[in-house]
């Protein structure tokens, strides 16, 4: 499959983004990140059409958004209160915006559609150079599971009804970390692919990431409402924290 770069997502999926991708986790999604930011300076990486920081903004808080794809934010653009919120296009692994932040955010598994370690490892040092001493980095990301894959792949039913199937085909490679998408949409108008790639990573993996970026692991939840993470949690939001400096 051809490279996918930062803008990639967006070509395939800025124009049905928002009527194909809702997690149904919006608004707890919205209520404990305002709740960690409390009243400082916000930046969400991989800002998309606004899902999360458009009701922040709304709450009065200070938002300001990376996005790789100038599509996505045309479509932010689109909606009312995205004035509010100032937006940099560009790569979110190289957090190339001014100013230093109280929060920053990377939700809905978006940190793995950086395709390698390196970029992964390269956001969080990235992210750790923009914070304020103190400051939090909060990151949603799945936990992976393969209890569903047969010879490293699968095939699902992601919606159906008379006139039309939406497939998912997936081929995992172990050794590099990556899952292999294919959503297959077949209607009476025809058949349309939409390919996806991620490079996952295990909830240690990254925290040895933040780690290695000067971050500590302050808490992990096995979802929006602070639920305990254990062994049968299917996803997990974490937060890092950026140490206030020894005192003398
Ligand atoms: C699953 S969407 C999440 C959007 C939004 N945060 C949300 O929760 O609805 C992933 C977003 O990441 C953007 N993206 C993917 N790779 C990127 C990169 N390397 N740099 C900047 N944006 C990227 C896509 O364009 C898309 O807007």
């Amino acid at each position: 499959m051809d490279a996918f770069t930062e803008s990639t997502f967006g070509e395939l999926n800025a124009e049905d983004y928002d009527d194909l991708h809702d997690p149904g986790t919006t608004e707890d999604t919205v209520a404990l990140i305002s709740e960690v930011a409390g009243d400082g300076r916000i930046l969400e990486l991989a800002i998309g059409t606004g899902r999360v920081a458009l009701p922040l903004a709304r709450r009065g808080h200070s938002v300001t958004g990376i996005e790789g794809s100038p599509l996505m934010v045309e479509k932010l653009r689109e909606k009312p209160g995205s004035e509010r919120i100032s937006v940099k296009v560009g790569d979110f692994a190289d957090v190339a915006v001014d100013g230093r932040f109280d929060h920053v955010f990377l939700v809905y598994n978006t940190l793995f559609n950086l395709q390698s370690q390196a970029d992964q490892l390269r956001c969080f040092r990235n992210v750790a150079a923009r914070l304020n001493d103190g400051g939090t980095f909060l990151v949603e990301a799945f936990v992976p599971d393969f209890s569903a894959f047969t010879d490293g792949q699968r095939v699902s039913t992601r919606y159906l009804d008379r006139g039309s199937v939406f497939l998912e085909a997936v081929v995992h490679d172990p050794v590099c970390q990556l899952l292999e998408f294919q959503r297959i949409r077949i209607t009476e108008a025809g058949t349309r692919l939409v390919p996806l790639r991620l490079r996952y990573a295990w909830p240690s993996e990254i925290d040895l990431m933040a780690r290695l970026a000067g971050l500590t692991l302050d808490a992990r939840w096995g979802g929006w409402h602070r639920e305990p993470f254990d062994a049968g949690s299917s996803m997990h939001v974490s937060l890092y924290r950026k140490p206030q400096p020894a005192a003398g």
